[in-house]
C-alpha cells in the first residue's frame, strides 16, 4: 500500500432525530412570530427537538450506530472517532469519548472538534487527513448537536432557526489510483476568520462567565456574508479537481437557511434539482446538518455509489469549508 494513494472512501452513514416535532405553528404561540415569516425568510417549516436528559451523546451515538449498521461493520472495526459539535453533553470530557463508550469501541482514539456549523465538514477532513496519513484504518465522523440547550427561547430572531439532531459517515482508507475517478475525499478546504466573532456567538463560557450562555446572532450580517463566502470556497474545491458545477452530481449544503442555499446554488450555476435541501423539515441542526442530509439522500436514493458530491459549510467564528466526495 502506498501512502500517497491513499483515499478515505465513504464506506456507509447513519442519522437520528429526536422524536419530538416543533411546528412554526407552536412557535407563535411562543414568541411574536409566524409560520408565514419563518417560512418565507427561511424555508423552515419544523424542526426536531431532543427530549428532556437527550443529550448530544445519546443522538450522536443512535446516528453512529445506524452508520456502523448501514456500513456492515461493528465496533471493533472503528479505530477513530471525531464528533463535531458545539452542544457538547459537559464542558469534558469529549462528546466523542462518550460515544466511543456507548458503540463499545475500546481500541483508538476518540476526541470532539468545535467549528459550530461548520463542524462537519472541518471534521471529515481532519479524518482524512488521519486516514490518508496511514496512521489510522476506518474513522467515524458525526455531527452531533442539541443547540435547543443554547437558545434564548423568548429570542424571535434565533429560536425559530435552530433543531437538534445527529448524523455520522464512516470513512475507510483505501488504495486509490490518484485520479478523478477515484472514490473517497478527493479535496477539502477550510477556512476562519475570528474577526467576526461578534456577529453569531454564544454569551457564556467555563472560561468567561461560568455560564452556559445563548446563542446570539445578528442575522442579516451573517446572511450578509454567508454568500460570497459560501461560494467562494466552492469555487476553490472546484478549481483545486479542475472540475465546474455540471460536473457535480449533487451539492450538500449546510442547512441554516433556503434564501442562502438557492443564492449560492444561482450563482454558481448548481441545477436546482441537484442541491440537496432538508432545512424545511430539520431547521438549522448545526454540525449535524451536512451527514443528516447526506444520509437523507442517500437513504431515498438520490446519492449513489461514484457521485460526486460537493458539501460546504459556514459557521460561528467565522468558519467555512468546502470538501468533494466520490460517494
Ligand atoms: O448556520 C449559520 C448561521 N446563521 C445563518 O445563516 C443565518 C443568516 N441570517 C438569516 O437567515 C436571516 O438574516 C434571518 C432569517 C435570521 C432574518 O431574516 P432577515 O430577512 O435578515 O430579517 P431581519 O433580521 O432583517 O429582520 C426583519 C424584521 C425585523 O423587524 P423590523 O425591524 O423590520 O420591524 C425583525 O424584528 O423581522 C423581524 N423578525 C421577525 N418577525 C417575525 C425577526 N425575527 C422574526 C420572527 N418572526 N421570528
Amino acid at each position: 500500500m502506498h501512502l500517497a494513494n491513499l483515499r478515505s472512501v465513504v464506506r456507509g452513514c447513519g442519522a437520528y432525530l429526536p422524536e419530538r416535532i416543533l411546528t412554526n405553528d407552536e412557535l407563535s404561540r411562543m414568541v411574536d412570530t409566524s409560520d408565514e415569516w419563518i417560512a418565507q425568510r427561511t424555508g423552515i417549516r419544523e424542526r426536531h427537538i431532543a427530549a428532556e436528559g437527550e443529550t448530544t451523546s445519546q443522538l450522536g451515538a443512535k446516528a453512529a450506530q445506524a452508520a456502523l449498521d448501514n456500513a456492515g461493520l461493528t465496533a471493533d472495526d472503528i479505530d477513530l472517532v471525531i464528533c463535531a459539535t458545539s452542544t457538547p453533553d459537559y464542558t469534558f470530557p469529549a462528546t466523542a469519548t462518550q460515544i466511543q463508550h456507548a458503540l463499545g469501541i475500546k481500541q483508538g482514539v476518540a476526541f470532539d472538534l468545535q467549528a459550530v456549523c461548520s463542524g462537519f465538514v472541518f471534521a471529515l477532513t481532519t479524518a482524512d487527513k488521519f486516514l490518508t496519513s496511514g496512521s489510522h484504518k476506518r474513522a467515524l465522523v458525526i455531527g452531533a448537536e442539541t443547540f435547543s440547550r443554547l437558545l434564548d427561547w423568548e429570542d424571535r430572531g434565533t429560536c425559530v432557526l435552530f433543531g437538534d439532531g445527529a448524523g455520522a459517515v464512516i470513512l475507510e482508507a483505501q488504495t486509490g489510483t490518484q485520479s478523478l475517478k477515484d472514490r473517497g475525499v478527493l479535496t477539502s478546504h477550510l477556512r476562519s476568520d475570528g474577526q467576526h466573532r461578534s456577529k453569531l456567538f454564544v454569551d457564556g463560557g467555563p472560561g468567561s462567565t461560568r455560564t452556559v450562555g445563548h446563542l446570539r446572532m445578528e442575522g442579516r450580517e451573517v446572511f450578509r456574508f454567508a454568500v460570497g463566502m459560501i461560494t467562494d470556497v466552492i469555487e476553490d474545491a472546484l478549481s483545486a479537481l479542475g472540475l465546474t458545477a455540471a460536473d457535480i452530481d449533487w451539492l450538500v449544503p449546510h442547512q441554516a437557511n433556503r434564501r442562502i442555499i438557492d443564492a449560492s446554488a444561482q450563482k454558481l450555476g448548481f441545477a436546482p434539482e441537484k442541491v440537496v435541501v432538508t432545512v424545511e423539515r430539520h431547521g438549522n441542526t448545526s454540525a449535524a446538518s451536512i451527514p443528516l442530509a447526506l444520509c437523507e439522500a442517500v437513504s431515498d436514493g438520490r446519492i449513489k455509489k461514484g457521485d460526486l458530491v460537493l458539501i460546504e459549510s459556514l459557521g460561528g467564528g467565522f468558519t467555512w469549508g468546502s470538501a468533494i466526495i466520490r460517494w
